[in-house]
């Protein structure tokens, strides 16, 4: 919980690197609550390098005034246990005094990528996440940063900023782990009661169904419009289903491009997201 006590220990450890030549040190931030999505990243990271370092941090700057800030999950002793068998070195578990301490003035801003989809959705959400990635970033000096495919927008924004500013470090995307019936695993699914999350498969089902559909050739906005109107009549509240280019997320693509089918969507209070490739053929 102590910037400079993480300092000192990255420090033994970049030591060490120089006597053994192979160490690096690999990032894995969250937000707590961990479940096998994020467990995902701390395996990926595992196999990359010899020290992993996780974050959990509830970043107040990424909430919007009416989201789900202060009932989000906070679990650190499962956590933390979680992580253990994972194989994660290190927990860096910032106060929120020593992140945004009185004064703090700065924020990191991505454009662009950020007009569309859950940019447009939540205004100010992608500044948050970046200020604060940029100053987990900083605090740790990662060799290599592990991110989930499940938020495809976030992903792109994070590697957007890296190649924008000069951050000396890879960023690894990491694919949607999902349950049985193929909900993305989320921090906020536990919010969903029992016939909810019965409901919430129509999520990935209507993005598979969607996806494969365009990418056999049918017209875009016809699918869209279909798979709206399923979700729709699975008992969700549609923000968005569009498809976005893979790389800069500027929706309806030419189809050379990579391409992306992006969805938020809300059943009852729990908003939840998905996204899956655009395979042509
Ligand atoms: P959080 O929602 O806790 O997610 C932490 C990381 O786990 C993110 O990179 C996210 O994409 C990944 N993740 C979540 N669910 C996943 C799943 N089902 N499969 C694969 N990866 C999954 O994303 C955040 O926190 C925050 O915005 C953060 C980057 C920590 C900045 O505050």
């Amino acid at each position: 919980r102590d910037l400079n006590d993480l300092r000192q220990t990255l420090a033994e450890w970049r030591d060490a690197k120089e006597q053994n030549g192979g160490a690096r040190i690999a990032l894995v931030p969250t937000m707590g609550a961990l479940h096998a999505g994020h467990l995902a990243l701390v395996e990926a990271a595992r196999r990359s390098g010899t020290r992993v370092v996780a974050s959990i941090f509830v970043n107040p700057k990424q909430f919007g005034p009416n989201e789900d800030l202060a009932r989000y999950p906070r679990r650190e002793a499962a956590d933390a246990r979680l992580l253990t068998e994972a194989g994660c070195d290190l927990l860096w578990m910032p106060p929120v005094e020593v992140m945004y301490p009185d004064g703090f003035a700065t924020t990191v801003s991505v454009a662009g990528i950020t007009d569309h989809l859950d940019g447009a959705a939540r205004p100010g959400h992608f500044d948050g996440v970046a200020t604060v990635v940029c100053k987990l970033f900083n605090q740790v000096r990662p060799d290599a940063a592990y991110f989930g495919e499940k938020d495809f927008q976030q992903l792109a924004v994070i590697r957007r900023m890296v190649a924008d500013l000069d951050m000396d470090l890879e960023v690894v995307g990491v694919p949607t782990q999902r349950d049985d019936d193929g909900l993305a695993l989320s921090s906020r699914n536990i919010y969903l009661d029992e016939e909810q999350r019965a409901k919430a498969v129509a999520l990935p089902r209507a993005l598979g169904v969607a996806a494969r559909a365009i990418g056999r050739g049918e017209e875009a906005a016809a699918v869209l419009e279909d798979a709206r109107t399923t979700l729709i009549a699975a008992g969700f509240e549609v923000d968005y289903v569009a498809v976005a280019d893979a790389e800069t997320l500027v929706p309806n693509p030419a189809a050379d491009r990579p391409r992306r089918l992006l969805a938020a969507a809300r059943m009852g209070t729990t908003r939840l997201i998905d996204n899956v490739p655009i395979e042509r053929g």
